[in-house]
């Protein structure tokens, strides 16, 4: 029961969870916000880049369609319906997950934090309530179908984890700057 239900919210947030991963590998260029400044500091900083955010949109989506090709073998070895992914579904998954860490950006730049700079909480649950918010405003049918109320209890305990565990790896790795 709860390993089906771990199946299925792991599975419906692979789009989610590797967008901002993705945009790590891909981060630089120019900064979504141009260098502006507003109210003393950076409007989202140099570490939100244009060409981070659609690389990592452009994964997550690209992901949910190999999941939706491997959706049987894996559904029959887990012994789970795993959950398919419509294609504005996906999508809202992805970039809502972007925009969700882009927000977060936002806030910690509003509250003089530098670039890098840790925000507990927020750094964990950040991409998770955009992409939450974006895929139940986009494509509400196919997300509370998916994500029922239990499905989505699994999510809010399991990601902070997750993202514990894969930031803290990348950093060990040296592929990203700070544990977070
Ligand atoms: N990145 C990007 N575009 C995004 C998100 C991330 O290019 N929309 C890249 C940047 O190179 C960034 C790195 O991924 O430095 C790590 O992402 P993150 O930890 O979210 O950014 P920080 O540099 O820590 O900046 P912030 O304090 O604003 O979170
Ligand atoms: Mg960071």
């Amino acid at each position: 029961m709860i390993g089906s239900l771990v199946a299925t919210a792991f599975w419906a947030m692979v789009p989610a969870y590797v967008p901002n991963n993705a945009a790590v590998l891909a981060g630089g260029g120019r900064p979504i916000d141009g260098g502006r400044e507003w109210r003393g500091a950076r409007l989202l900083g140099d570490g939100k880049t244009w060409r981070g955010t659609a690389v990592g949109t452009a994964v997550g989506v690209v992901l949910a369609l190999v999941l939706n090709a491997v959706n049987d073998p894996a559904s029959a070895a887990v012994g789970v319906d795993l959950p398919r992914f419509e294609l504005p579904a996906a999508v809202a998954l992805a970039f809502g997950a972007m925009c969700g860490d882009i927000g977060a950006s936002f806030l910690k730049r509003r509250s003089g934090r530098e670039r890098g700079a840790a925000f507990p909480g927020l750094d964990q649950l950040d991409f998770v309530v955009g992409a939450l918010a974006l895929v139940f405003l986009v494509d509400p049918s196919w997300a509370t179908d998916v994500f029922a109320l239990p499905v989505l209890a699994v999510v809010v305990v399991m990601t902070p984890v997750l993202h514990v565990v894969t930031n803290v790896g990348a950093y060990a790795l040296g592929v990203k700057n700070e544990p977070w």
